[in-house]
């Protein structure tokens, strides 16, 4: 028997994305996103809700970036999911994150997250709170990295549990994809 749960926004896994911009003035911000993912090679897609200081700061430089929320800084992420900086604009600095420019685009790479996606704004639209994001380049701490390779088991990435508002860390390898289904073919 299969239970029923109704229309919710429920996949496994979701990710944890760390959103970070600056706003007009040049001040970082950063908010926590969990519906978001790859949309195209070089595209991201994600639904931002149009009151959010990150939103409104994407619009007016054109840019963010993309940062995987690791087990190292869960109550820093997740307090950068639950305070807005409309309400309190000294956010980051609470959340013990530090910024630097990004290289590439107009936006905040955070220091202590070590992965990131850079990305130029392609699309808005308020009603729908899409977002679509182009991928200008992709950075890694070299502490990650193993064999040059970005190791996840080194990056520690987090998920988001929507169904038990809980955050999990990635598990481990358990096949090689585009060839255990070869097995099969
Ligand atoms: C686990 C989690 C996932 C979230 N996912 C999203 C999301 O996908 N889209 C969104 O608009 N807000 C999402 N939020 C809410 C924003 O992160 C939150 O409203 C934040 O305070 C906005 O900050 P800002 O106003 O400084 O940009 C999420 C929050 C948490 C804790």
């Amino acid at each position: 028997m299969r239970k029923n749960f109704g229309a919710k926004p429920w996949t496994y896994p979701q990710p944890v994305f760390i959103i970070a911009t600056y706003d007009e003035d040049g001040i970082p911000d950063a908010m926590n996103a969990a519906w978001g993912g790859i949309s195209d090679d070089t595209q991201i897609a994600m639904c931002l809700s149009a009151g959010h200081k990150t939103v409104k700061n994407i619009l007016a430089r054109g840019a963010f970036t993309v940062s995987m929320a690791d087990a190292a800084h869960v109550t820093a992420c997740d307090y950068v999911g639950i305070v807005s900086a409309n309400d309190v604009p000294e956010k980051l600095e609470k959340a013990g994150f530090n910024t630097t420019q990004s290289e590439f685009v107009d936006a905040p790479l955070i220091d202590e997250l070590p992965m990131a996606l850079e990305c130029r704004l392609v699309s808005y639209d308020e009603e729908s709170c899409r977002l679509i994001g182009e991928i200008v380049n992709v950075s890694a701490e070299e502490s990650i990295l193993s064999d040059g390779k970005i190791d996840p088991a080194k990056l520690e990435p987090i998920i988001f549990d929507p169904v038990n508002n809980a955050y999990l860390k990635l598990g481990e390898k358990v096949g090689h994809a585009f060839k255990d289904g070869m097995a099969l073919k």
